[in-house]
């Protein structure tokens, strides 16, 4: 039985914490939050857990093996450092933490520790995205061309990071799974209209290797809910409506395949024309799992087995790269800029 901590009660730690309560192998043994208030509220729907402000008190629990962050991102190293050094393992909120360093420093502690570090990067344990990426590697889209990705709503406005650290942390953990690597460059602008120094809306082209380009979408200033991904491959194309509950993705039949005149080159309407390809639009059955249930039992997994989980550490690091490269871009208007490794 591993017993969790969770530390920040807010609006994504009581989901963790019906995550956790629904896995037999599990006990939420303490809740952690600077709101006493919040603490109150959430504790009714936790039976048998602790309430406490003081991370301390989890951090001393001898019957507290894990502990899960779900605290502004700001937060997120002190509290995520400090249970790594009481010997805990640690599931912390995306995105990882405030910076590159921030990051590394926390690898670095769980290695030391020799405990698992995970990162909630819960869209890897969606299924569509699971059945995204199965079409990806087996071939089914040919080679990727470009993906994009879009990511707004009214809110929440977040007061510690922008929009693309918020939002678009979403896409980037998307596409580096769908792609298996990390982009090699981001330029990026953002506008701040609500806090000063805060983009509420962040737009992102990523270069992967092998000119496959990502654009990003983020805002939380906006009057639609969208959360829609769309892949382009030489063959097939792709999309996954994450608002869509009961047929998220779709496999499109469709594409230009050069050289359907004959020539290599499409340089003409008529050519254009015979190249084209419209076959069938697939609806596959996708599992309406839930995923953060999934996450948290890879995260319980990783712990029994001592193996790293699918978002470990160093796949949140990698996000954050991104990150720090498009808070770069944005402050030098636009400039392409490298993801620095
Ligand atoms: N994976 C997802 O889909 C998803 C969705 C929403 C939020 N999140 C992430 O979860 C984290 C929290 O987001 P939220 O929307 O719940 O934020 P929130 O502001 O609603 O809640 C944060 C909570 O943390 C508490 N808190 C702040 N500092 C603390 C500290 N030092 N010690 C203990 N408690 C502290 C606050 O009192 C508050 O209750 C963020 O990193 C966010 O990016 C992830």
């Amino acid at each position: 039985m591993t017993g969790i901590a969770i530390v920040g009660l807010g609006h994504w730690g009581p989901n963790l914490a019906g995550g956790f309560g629904v896995d037999p192998r599990a006990r939420v043994r303490r809740l952690v939050d600077v709101d006493a208030a919040r603490l109150a509220r959430v504790a009714a729907r936790v039976p048998g857990a602790r309430t406490t402000t003081r991370l301390e008190d989890a951090l001393e629990d001898p019957e507290v093996d894990a502990v899960v962050v779900a605290t502004p991102t700001s937060t997120h190293r002190a509290i995520a450092g400090a249970a790594l050094l009481a010997g805990k393992h640690v599931l912390v909120e995306k995105p990882m933490a405030a910076s590159v360093r921030e990051c590394e420093e926390l690898c670095a502690l769980a290695g030391r520790a020799g405990r698992i570090l995970m990162v909630g990067h819960v869209f890897l344990f969606n299924a569509a995205v699971r059945r995204a990426k199965a079409y990806v590697d087996e071939g089914a889209l040919g080679r990727v061309y470009y993906l994009s990705m879009v990511r707004t709503n009214l809110g929440p406005v977040r007061a510690d990071v922008n929009a693309a650290w918020d939002l678009a942390s979403h896409d980037l953990s998307i596409a580096m799974h769908l792609l298996g690597a990390g982009p090699v460059s981001v330029s990026a602008t953002g506008g701040s209209w609500l806090n000063p120094g805060i983009e509420d809306a962040v737009f992102a082209t990523a270069r992967f290797r092998g000119d496959v380009l990502a654009h990003l979408h983020a805002s939380w200033l906006h009057p639609r809910k969208a959360r829609e991904v769309v892949v382009v491959g030489e063959r097939r194309m792709l999309t996954f409506d994450d608002m869509n509950l009961t047929e998220p993705l779709r496999l499109y039949d469709k594409g230009v395949a050069p050289g359907g005149a004959g020539e290599g080159v499409v340089d003409s309407f008529a050519s254009f024309r015979s190249s084209i390809r419209e076959g069938d639009i697939v609806i596959p059955r996708v599992a309406t799992g839930e995923p953060l249930r999934e996450e948290c039992r890879c995260f319980l997994d990783a712990i029994e087995r001592g193996e790293a989980p699918l978002s470990d550490g160093r796949f949140g690091l990698e996000v954050v790269r991104a990150l720090e490269a498009i808070s770069r871009s944005v402050a030098g208007g636009g400039r392409e800029e490298p993801v620095l490794r």
